[in-house]
This record gives C-alpha cells, structure tokens and sequence, in this order.
C-alpha cells in the first residue's frame, strides 16, 4: 500500500477545524467550552479540547511557573509562546492532520491580550513572536466572550480564589478586554464577539448558530 493510501485509511478526508475560545478571567470560557464540543460530536466530528497556556506535559509545567510566580514582562509572553510551541508540534496540528477539530481554551489572542493589552508589552514583539511560531495556522473561528469587568469580577469571586492574573486591578482587566476587541475589529471573519452578559441558554442559542454555520 502506498503511503498516501495509508494515510488515507487512518485519517478522514473532511477539514478539521480549529476552535479556540477568548475573553477575560471569568467571562465563560470554560462554561461553554463543552457545550461546543457536545455539538460538534453530535454534528459527528471528533474533539481533541485543549488549553492554554498548557496542553502537553511540558506546557503544563511552564503554565504552573506562568499563573503562580511573578517575572520579567518579556519572560512572560517568550514562555507562553514556548508552551504554544510545544502545544502545537504534538497536539494542535496532530489533531488537525488526522481529522480531529481542536478545541483550544485560549491561544494566540490571549497573549495580544494580556501580555500587550493587559500588561503593555508592544504588539510588534508579540506578531514577531506568532511569525515565528505559527507563521501559517490561524484558528478558523474564534469565540470571544466578553462581559463587563464587574460582571466577570462576581462571577469569579463567587467561584474560586484568584491566581496571578486574576488578582490584577481592573485597568488590567479593561485593557486586557480592550486589546481583545480591537483584535476582533481587525479579524471579523476569524472572531466572533459573543455577549456573555446574558443568561446561559440565551449564549447556547447564538453558539448552535455559528457552530452548524461552521460544520454544517
Ligand atoms: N452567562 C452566565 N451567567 C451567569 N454565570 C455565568 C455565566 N457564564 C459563566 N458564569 C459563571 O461565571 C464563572 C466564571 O465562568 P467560567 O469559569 O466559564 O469563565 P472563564 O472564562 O473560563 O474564566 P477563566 O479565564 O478564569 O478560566 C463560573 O462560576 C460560571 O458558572
Ligand atoms: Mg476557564
């Protein structure tokens, strides 16, 4: 059998698609996360769900360092670029090149966002850094959850105790959101701003939309 052949029996023929999901600490992320992965596997697709920073052993390890001890600015964003690296080479495009959709918690917008935005690193730096690390992947949709900061804020109050990021003070959090909306003007077709400040089934409704647009 030729090698073409072999791959052809042990991947599907259909485009996988990447997902990734966005938006401030406490804005829906993981609240939404497997309800999308629920309607791609009822659409018939397999999901590989993953997350950022993290999604291999060695992402994870970098994740711990990264939420829990304080460093350089530009430590910082080249660490979450590591961990993205890695995250890429054994997870993201595997996944992709056998068939499976990817459902990542995050990726290369949050690092516009946090670390440029949120913390002011210069953007060029950042873009230098996806050029070098995924000059050519982009996700093919993206969910942006945003809801106000205060919302955010009570929500994440009520739920847990806050790591290195979510002790920030709210000018973080508003130019955090900010970087991330400026991106989504930028990247209209890829982003999809979803009003999180509503009541969940409202957010499912609009998310079964965009989903079977996508996968249909
Ligand atoms: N639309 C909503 N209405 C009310 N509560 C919500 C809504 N969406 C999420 N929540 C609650 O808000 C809290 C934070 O949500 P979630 O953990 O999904 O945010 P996240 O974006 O994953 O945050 P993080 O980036 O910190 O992981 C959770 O307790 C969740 O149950
Ligand atoms: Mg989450």
């Amino acid at each position: 059998m030729s090698d073409e052949n072999k791959s052809f029996n042990t991947c599907t023929m259909k485009k996988a698609k990447f997902i990734t999901f966005e938006g401030i600490d406490g804005a829906g992320k993981s609240t939404h996360i497997p309800f999308v992965v629920g309607l791609l596997e009822a659409a018939g697709h397999r999901v590989v769900c993953t997350r950022e920073p993290g999604g291999t052993e060695l992402g994870e390890q970098l994740r711990a360092l990264l939420l829990h001890q304080s460093m350089h600015l530009e430590t910082e964003a080249l660490l979450m670029f590591a961990a993205r690296r890695e995250h890429i080479d054994k997870v993201i495009q595997p996944g992709l090149a056998c068939g499976d959709w990817v459902v990542s918690d995050r990726f290369t917008d949050a690092s516009f966002a946090y670390q440029g935005g949120g913390r002011k690193l210069a953007i060029a730096k950042l873009a230098v850094l996806e050029q070098w690390v995924h000059p050519a992947l982009q996700p093919d949709l993206t969910l942006l959850f945003d809801v106000p900061l205060e919302v955010a804020r009570r929500r994440l109050n009520a739920a847990r105790e806050p790591d290195k990021f979510e002790q920030e003070q709210s000018e973080f959090f508003a130019d955090t959101r900010a970087e991330y909306l400026r991106r989504a003007a930028e990247f209209p077709q890829r982003i999809k701003v979803i009003n999180s400040d509503r009541p969940i089934a409202a957010i499912q409704d609009e998310l079964r939309q965009i989903i079977g647009q996508l996968s249909g």
